[in-house]
């Protein structure tokens, strides 16, 4: 009855962390493309054909009910997924739209047409990728009018963490953040809109202000997974046993994951 987690690298641990919560009963099986990290510098292709061969290898580890806890593969990868690739009984879910349902305050699922909302000027920070595929500012306009975005592609933030170099992880955080306030003084929201960037949650809350609400992921994702599971519980799959799967070094993505968040986790390879 596992479910599957996928990020890049270590980004989805924010989400897997806030899963494991709120679904204490379930096990999950987490995959992280540490070797091929950060994808937010590649194309398109590159990222379809990353996330493809590891959502393949969830599946394999019975897991038909994968969560793309990465922006970066959502925004470049998932529509030509879900168009022509996943079989009919597999799910693969991406992390933006429960994110834009929480900000657009609307419940899971609500179609009805776009409104006003009391968010006016947001700041989206994310991966050169994700903000180059403009997925945020379209599922957004599906449902709000009249909201301002301003996205601020944030160069380097994954390597650092993916590095572990948290002083240069921060420093780049106050940079992007001084850079998008130059093109939007007083944003009233902020999305964190990589996995990665909850690591860094304080250092984006610290140089943005007490007065900007920040939105991230993780526990929203939970929130919409528990209500999925209990709308299609058919889609645990068979998979019994928590695991952590990595393409890089398991030792090296153990040490990092175990400091992010403060409990041991042993990876293996993928
Ligand atoms: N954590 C991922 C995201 O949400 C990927 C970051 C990257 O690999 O560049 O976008």
């Amino acid at each position: 009855m596992a479910v599957g987690v996928f990020d890049s690298g270590l980004g989805g641990l924010t989400v897997l962390d806030a899963c494991q919560k709120r679904l204490p009963d379930v096990p999950f099986v987490y995959f992280g493309d540490n070797a091929h990290a950060p994808y937010g510098v590649r194309d398109a292709d590159d990222i379809y054909n990353l996330t493809t061969a590891a959502v393949e290898r969830l599946w394999a580890a019975g897991c038909d009910l994968v969560i793309l806890a990465c922006n970066t593969a959502s925004a470049a990868a998932l529509r030509r997924m879900q168009e022509s690739w996943i079989p009919r009984d597999k799910r693969v879910l991406g992390v933006f739209v429960p994110l834009i349902e929480a900000l657009t305050e609307r419940q899971w699922g609500d179609n009805s047409p776009p409104r006003e909302v009391s968010v006016k000027h947001v700041a989206l920070f994310a991966t050169p990728a994700t903000v180059r595929s403009r997925a945020f500012q379209r599922e957004l306009a599906f449902r709000a009018i009249g909201v301002d975005v301003e996205a601020q592609a944030c160069g380097g933030v994954v390597d650092a963490i993916e590095e572990g170099d948290m002083i240069l992880a921060e420093a780049l955080v106050r940079s992007h953040v001084e850079a998008l306030q130059r093109k939007m003084p007083t944003p009233d929201a902020a999305i964190l809109g990589c996995t990665h960037y909850p690591i860094m949650q304080e250092a984006f809350q610290d140089a943005l202000g007490a007065d900007v609400k920040v939105f991230s992921q993780a526990n929203l994702v939970a929130e919409s997974l528990a209500d999925y599971l209990t709308r299609r519980p058919e889609m645990l799959g068979s998979g019994t046993e928590t695991i952590y799967l990595t393409t890089g070094d398991p030792n090296k993505v153990s040490n990092r994951a175990t400091q992010f968040l403060r409990r041991k986790v042993q990876f293996v390879k993928a």
